[in-house]
């Protein structure tokens, strides 16, 4: 019986190299499983050892591998090729982020975002005198919004993103949302500030394509609101 095959079409684009990016086409034996991050690693092995691209853990938990792949911002090791249903698969880098060669982006504008928020456990006393105990009631107000791998999916994906790269963007507010949600956390005020700023939470026009693309199921657009109405209740003095 004849070897399935797919094509796999890749963004390629070397600044020393090229002066516009081009795609450049690959045929790839089609087995039970295969991820696209692994029909990569073919190419690299069997074509080209120059195409450039991020991994790290191949298990959907470092974020390293988030890419736009057939019209969506997935991880490449999380996403079967079977599982899209087309004879042509095509991969490029995450969009709007800036591009440093073929599938790899720059990841700064995102992490600054994410440090604006301080995505941090603060408290009063440092380094800790005892254990912070929770209960676990406590505990299940974060189990929505702790799994976020800074893949930068979403952020990526985001409408108000593409046209304003001061927007703090999805995934920076649910890092909000998930301190001001932990009953260990002291950061309030402080780590606020820049949420309910013209760049913040208000800045959010509930478009959804953040929900639809993160790999962790994070409902972003939930923690966005949980987030206004705890500022709304802040600045009305109610807490
Ligand atoms: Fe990625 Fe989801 Fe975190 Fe956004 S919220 S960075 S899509 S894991
Ligand atoms: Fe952007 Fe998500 Fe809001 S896509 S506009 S952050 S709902």
């Amino acid at each position: 019986m004849a070897e399935k095959q797919f094509t796999l079409k890749v963004f390629r684009f070397d600044p020393d190299r090229d002066t516009t990016p081009h795609y450049d086409t690959f045929t790839v034996p089609l087995r039970e499983g295969l991820t696209v991050l692994e029909a990569l690693f073919y190419v690299v092995e069997e074509h080209d050892p120059s195409l450039s691209f991020r991994y790290s853990c191949r298990g959907a938990v470092c974020g390293s591998c988030a890419m736009y792949i057939n019209g969506s911002n997935r991880l490449a090791c999380q996403t079967q090729v079977a599982s899209l249903k087309a004879a042509t698969v095509e991969v490029g880098p995450l969009p709007f982020l800036p591009l440093i060669k073929d599938l790899v982006v720059e990841m700064a504008p995102f992490y600054e975002k994410m440090a604006q928020v301080r995505p941090y456990l603060i408290t009063g006393d440092s380094p800790p005198q005892r254990e912070y105990r929770q209960s676990p009631k406590e505990r299940k107000l974060l189990d929505s919004v702790t799994d976020c791998i800074w893949c930068a999916a979403c952020y990526s994906a985001c409408p108000v993103v593409w046209g304003d790269r001061e927007y703090l963007g999805p995934a920076a507010l649910v890092k909000a949302y998930r301190f001001a949600v932990d009953s260990r956390d002291q950061g309030g005020g402080e780590r606020l500030k820049p949420t309910d700023a013209e760049e913040g939470l208000w800045r959010c026009h509930t478009v959804f394509n953040c929900v639809e693309v993160c790999p962790r199921e994070i409902n972003q657009t939930e923690a966005i609101e949980g987030l206004r109405r705890r500022t709304l209740k802040r600045r009305l003095g109610w807490k």
